[in-house]
Order: C-alpha cells, then structure tokens, then sequence
C-alpha cells in the first residue's frame, strides 16, 4: 500500500503538515497513538510522528512536524503525490479518556499538535476544558484558532511576547491551578524541559497530570530500549509503556541527557543532507 501524500502545507516557518494516505490506520487509530515512518526503504532512519489527526472515509492521517534536523527536513521538502516507503501503526497506548470535569492542557512549540486530538477528545467527553498553548515566538505557534474552537478557556502565550501573553506556560498554569476551582487533570506535551516544570507547578498543587513523552526511538516495539526512561525509579519503554505517563514519576532529567546522546552526529546528518539536498552524488 503506498503511503502517498495526498494534501501538504507549511504551517509556519519551520512547521509543516500533510496528510497521508493510510487507511487501516486511520480507522484504528485512537487519541495519544503515533506512527513510525521511514522515508525509503534504502537508507532512510525511523522516525515517530503523532497522529494528529485522522479521516477514515478518506483513509488518511494527519501529521504535523517541525524541521529540526535530517528526516524532518527531508519529510519538508516531499511534495503532494509523494510516497513514504513506511508508515508503521498506530502504536503506544491510547490517552485515557474520562469526564474528569475541568481540565487544563498546556501544549509547547509542536507539542501543540498532539495535545490537539487529546483536547478534542476531553471535550467530546464531556469535560471543561482550558488550554494553554505556548511557543518560543508568533512564528511557531501552531493551532490556535483549532484550540480557540474546542476549549471553553484558552490562553496563548509566547516566551518573547510576539503574540498572546508574554510568558512562559507556567505562568498561567500556576494561576489556573491557584483558583478556587482548580483542574481535576492536566495535559501537558512539548519539550521535556516545559514538562518537567509544568509538573513542578501541579505537582505543588496536587493536581494529576499526564505528559506525552518525546524520547528517542528505533522499533517502537518495545525491543531496541532506544526509548527507556526511569519512572518511578523503574524502567520503562515509552513506545509500548507511553508515550503517556504521571509526569510526578518521571525523571526527566535522565531522559533529556539521553535525547542528547547523539547531538553531533545528527547535526554532521542534517548538514550534510543541507550540502547536498540536490542529491547529486548520493543518488545510485
Ligand atoms: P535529528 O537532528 O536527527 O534529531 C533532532 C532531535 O530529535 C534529537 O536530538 C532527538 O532529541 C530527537 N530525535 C532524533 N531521532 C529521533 C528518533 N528516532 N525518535 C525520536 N526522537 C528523535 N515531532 C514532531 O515534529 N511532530 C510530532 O507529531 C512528533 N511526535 C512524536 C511522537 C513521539 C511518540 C515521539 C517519541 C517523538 C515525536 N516527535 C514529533 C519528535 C520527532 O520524532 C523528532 O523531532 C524527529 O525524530 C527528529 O528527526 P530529525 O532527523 O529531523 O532530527
Ligand atoms: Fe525501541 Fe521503544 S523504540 S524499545
Ligand atoms: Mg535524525
């Protein structure tokens, strides 16, 4: 079944989505899964995506990406009517989806993208919901108006004040969570460094919260341990364990110096891939 690109778009900057055609996948798929794709069957790294999204009469899923080195930026300049070679999934475990009452989800940079399902989802079951999303600066803020549609609060940040409020994510979350009326439950997916002290905020208020884990993957099977990460001082395997856990557990300190562990050699890929985007001399 070729995985062909029927749609494609660039969302902002460095920020681009398309819709891909998977059928079996778009009708199974839940909130929180994802994929792992490969571009050609030669050469080419596995990489996770979350399904943002899914049309199952047209059997398509949605992704949305941000370029940050080598196969993402390979992923940006495929064109409509270009195929994937592989598209594995859905995988991981579904959110849990509850009427918890009010609920916060705070998204960062492109971890927008996969709080948008989850946040649609709570909404459909029922829950108040308010989001905040946040990004560095206007450019990589992504799916404001699609949150604007489905929360009954939404507060937009960004760190340098080109659009929204000026601050971080934590700041109105720790204001949401000081109310009388506190969330029941929080969501929060973007960078480990963003989780991690958006825990810190909930963890002070006693507020449960779920994070989405980013970590470095291979199989996604639970066999190469590429995705490991120490919860609750056990390990675990965020591709079949996740990618959903209680960020109170995690410890993600360990996690970010793993997701490092490979910096120069990725940056000596995307270099070179930038130096010969044309492919001459790689192609056979
Ligand atoms: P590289 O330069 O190779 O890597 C840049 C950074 O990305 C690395 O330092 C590392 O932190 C991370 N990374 C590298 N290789 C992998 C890998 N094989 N698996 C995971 N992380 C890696 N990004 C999105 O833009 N949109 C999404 O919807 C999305 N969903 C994700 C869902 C899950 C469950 C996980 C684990 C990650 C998700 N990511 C998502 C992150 C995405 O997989 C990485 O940005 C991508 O692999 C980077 O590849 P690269 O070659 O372009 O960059
Ligand atoms: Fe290999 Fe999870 S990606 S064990
Ligand atoms: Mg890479």
């Amino acid at each position: 079944m070729p995985h062909t690109i029927v749609s494609k778009e660039q969302l902002s900057g460095d920020v681009f989505t398309a819709e891909v055609l998977a059928p079996l996948i778009a009708q199974t798929r839940k909130p929180g899964q994802f994929v792992i794709i490969s571009l050609n069957n030669e050469y080419a790294e596995r990489i996770p995506l979350t399904i943002a999204d899914a049309d199952p009469d047209r059997g398509t899923i949605r992704l949305i990406w941000q370029r940050v080195g080598k196969t993402t930026a390979e992923m940006a300049d495929l064109k409509e009517g270009d195929e994937i070679a592989n598209v594995a999934g859905p995988l991981g475990r579904p959110t849990h989806i509850e009427k918890f009452g009010l609920v916060v989800c705070v998204g960062g940079g492109i971890g927008n993208a996969p709080l948008l399902p989850i946040a649609k989802a709570l909404k459909e079951a029922g829950n108040k919901v308010a989001s905040i999303v946040g990004a560095r600066n206007k450019d990589l803020l992504i799916l404001e108006k699609e949150f604007a549609r489905i929360s009954d609060e939404l507060i937009v940040t960004t760190d340098d004040g080109s659009h929204g409020r000026k601050a971080l994510v934590t700041e109105p979350l720790k204001e949401l969570c000081g109310r009388e009326a506190k969330p029941a439950q929080a969501f929060v997916i973007g960078p480990p460094i963003m989780m991690k002290f958006c825990c810190d905020v909930t963890r002070q208020f006693g507020v449960p919260t779920q994070v989405s884990l980013n970590t470095i993957m291979v199989d996604g099977t639970g066999m190469c341990g590429g995705c490991r990460i120490e919860f609750d001082g056990k390990p675990k395997f965020v591709c079949v364990d996740g990618p959903e856990f209680d960020g109170h557990k995690v410890n993600f300190d360990l996690m970010m110096k793993r997701l490092n562990a490979y910096k120069d050699l990725e940056q000596a890929a995307h270099e070179e891939y930038k130096k010969h985007k044309c492919r001459i001399g790689l192609d056979k």
